[in-house]
């Protein structure tokens, strides 16, 4: 590939935009900028190049995750509040990243991003179920009776068979642990509020066996690794 197609690929605008960046020098490899568009590229495992100074791993498809904050949108067309995107570096968006289904714009914590429309599919798809954990801070305290109705079943307005949760566990009396396997419209909220009490806060901590890095800040991203890749796999 050359260094023209490959700043393509990883979303640094049109053809021409990459062009452009080549011709003024803002691309460099190994630290020393390329001015050539044609330059033959040997894209191994590692691979690295710089655009205006921040240096970029190629990737061929892009695995994110983010620590979504309150009050963004997980749309690239958002209605209320900025998108989650605005959160990214732009050239995700130029290269077809989407979320991985969505959060409300108030709940918190992991998603996941991806260009590859496979992998973005095989965990949202219902077939799959795979398993979400979140953690609910409830208006009321919990009780013994909305436990057992969530971990039963609770019927959900629309649906035609009870919705019922994989693990209910309180963790103090207003903070439920919920495990969840559809990713339906305000699941966690319409649930908690069918078992009789209501969401106050929601976050979720994690999707499949890949946890949310404590490590990382509110609103910061970070590359999913192939361990974490496997992690969402097992
Ligand atoms: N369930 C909800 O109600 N909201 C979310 O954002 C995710 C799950």
């Amino acid at each position: 590939m050359n260094l023209e197609s490959m700043l393509f690929s990883q979303g640094f605008g049109a053809r021409r935009q990459c062009r452009a960046l080549i011709a003024q020098g803002r691309v460099t490899l190994d630290g020393v900028a390329c001015t050539d568009p044609d330059h033959a590229l040997a894209l191994s495992e590692g691979f690295t190049f710089g655009v205006d100074g921040r240096v970029w791993p190629y990737r061929e498809r892009a695995y994110l995750l983010l620590n979504k904050p309150a009050g963004y949108e997980c749309s690239r067309e958002p209605q209320h509040h900025p998108s989650v995107f605005s959160l990214l570096p732009a050239q995700f968006a130029t290269r077809g990243v989407q979320c991985v289904g969505r959060l409300d714009q108030d709940t918190t914590g992991l998603l996941l991003l991806s260009d590859d429309g496979q992998f973005v599919h095989a965990l949202t798809s219902p077939k799959r179920k795979v398993p979400k954990r979140y953690l609910a801070t409830t208006r009321h305290a919990l009780d013994t009776a909305q436990l057992d109705a969530l971990a039963a079943g609770v019927l959900l307005h629309g649906e035609a068979r009870p919705l019922a949760a994989l693990a209910a566990r309180a963790r103090s009396e207003h903070v439920l642990e919920l495990t969840v396997q559809e990713g339906k419209y305000h699941q966690v909220k319409r649930m908690v509020a069918a078992a009789g009490n209501r969401v106050e806060h929601l976050h979720r901590e994690r999707i499949g066996q890949l946890a949310l890095p404590a490590t990382l800040a509110e609103g910061a991203w970070q590359w999913l690794e192939a361990a974490d890749l496997a992690l969402l796999r097992s």
